[in-house]
């Protein structure tokens, strides 16, 4: 295992934290795929699911927050459009020059650990503007 949820990853909001965490569990995939030699066809049907999991989470997210007004919008916006372009960026490196352990720490560093931190810092404070306004319920 490369990347696990856990409780520091929690924003207090049980939708928005599934979603984290089948995240979590999809990258912790791809990197385990790619670092254990799984061959392309997994590395290929993880990408497929990540890249359509992540713009549906992102969305969500994104509507939710255009919803309430969470002032914060514009820098989640932001983020999550460069998160969806260094993954777009990483299956092109991975369709033109297959597997290696460069591509597996980058993904480490700008997908696995860029996740981690937008959730512990702009998520959650996601979490607490939607408790603090009774929107949790
Ligand atoms: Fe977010």
């Amino acid at each position: 295992m490369y990347l696990d949820w856990d409780w520091t990853l929690n924003i207090g909001i049980d939708s928005i934290d599934n979603q984290h965490k089948e995240l979590i569990d999809r990258l912790d995939q791809l990197l385990t795929s790619i670092k254990e030699d799984k061959g392309n066809e997994e590395v290929t049907k993880t990408l497929d699911f990540l890249e359509e999991y992540v713009v549906k989470h992102f969305n969500e997210e994104e509507e939710l927050q255009l919803k309430i007004n969470y002032p914060l919008y514009n820098i989640q916006h932001k983020q999550h459009e460069e998160f969806k372009n260094d993954l777009k960026e990483f299956r092109r490196v991975f369709e033109t020059q297959g597997t290696s352990a460069l591509l597996a720490s980058n993904i480490q560093e700008r997908l696995a650990d860029w996740l981690k931190n937008h959730i512990t810092n702009l998520d959650k404070d996601l979490g607490d503007f939607m408790i603090e306004n009774g929107y949790n319920n």
